[in-house]
């Protein structure tokens, strides 16, 4: 890993070696690793903050990302927008980006083989930003980053911690929500969980008067 940042020229730091988003982008330009390469008009890399404490992982581009290559900007994509906003969180202060880079023919669910292909990108992408939370939007971002076979309708609106100390969240996936409008509920609830933690990262000081109070002065 440390040679291969090195050869793409990575910064280094008090020896410490780290890809920007820009080379990581730079290197998988040209990406036929898997057969949706050749189908794509544009590499969906993932779009954000390089800082990002909170991450958004979808499955892969449609038809609109394809074509404009950002991520979620389809009408599933509005949605996410509209959910991001009901929690006061804006696209800018997140990264979002996706297990697959390239569209599905269709609008299919990536096979096993181009999901495996595409997710050493993705998880140099996690390397770089290292966020402190991760939304999961959808059964395939679940299985590929977490795996298991359990269903997203039994794991979502639960907190799930990885090895290296991200809190994860499963919710289901806006497109989902499209085809099934009962799911907003549970989704707008998982959204709130995740403002909430989301909100002791960026500000850990504590809630509810004590030092936030004394921070700010008194109230007027
Ligand atoms: N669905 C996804 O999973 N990702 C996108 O970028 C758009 C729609």
């Amino acid at each position: 890993m440390e040679q291969e940042a090195r050869r793409l020229g990575a910064k280094d730091i008090s020896g410490v070696i780290f890809l920007t988003l820009a080379d990581i982008r730079r290197e998988m330009d040209d990406c036929q690793t898997c057969g949706l390469g050749r189908g794509r008009r544009n590499l969906v890399f993932g779009e954000g903050d390089e800082a990002a404490r909170l991450m958004l992982i979808g499955e892969g581009p449609g038809a609109d990302e394809d074509r404009l290559g950002r991520p979620f900007v389809g009408a599933a994509g509005q949605l996410l927008d509209r959910i991001l906003a009901a929690v006061d969180i804006t696209r800018e202060e997140v990264y979002i980006a996706n297990v697959v880079k390239c569209r599905p023919p269709g609008n299919r669910t990536p096979s096993p083989a181009e999901a495996g292909a595409c997710l050493p990108w993705l998880f140099r992408q996690l390397e770089t930003i290292r966020p402190a939370v991760i939304v999961l939007l959808g059964a395939t971002a679940f299985k590929y980053l977490i795996g298991g076979t359990t269903g997203i309708t039994v794991v979502r609106g639960k907190w799930l911690t990885t090895k290296s100390g991200i809190a994860v969240m499963p919710t289901y996936h806006p497109a989902a929500l499209l085809r099934n409008p009962g799911w907003k509920k549970p989704v707008w609830e998982d959204f709130q969980q995740v403002r909430d933690r989301y909100n002791d990262v960026i500000d850990p000081t504590p809630k509810g008067g004590g030092l936030r109070r004394k921070l700010q002065g008194p109230a007027s």
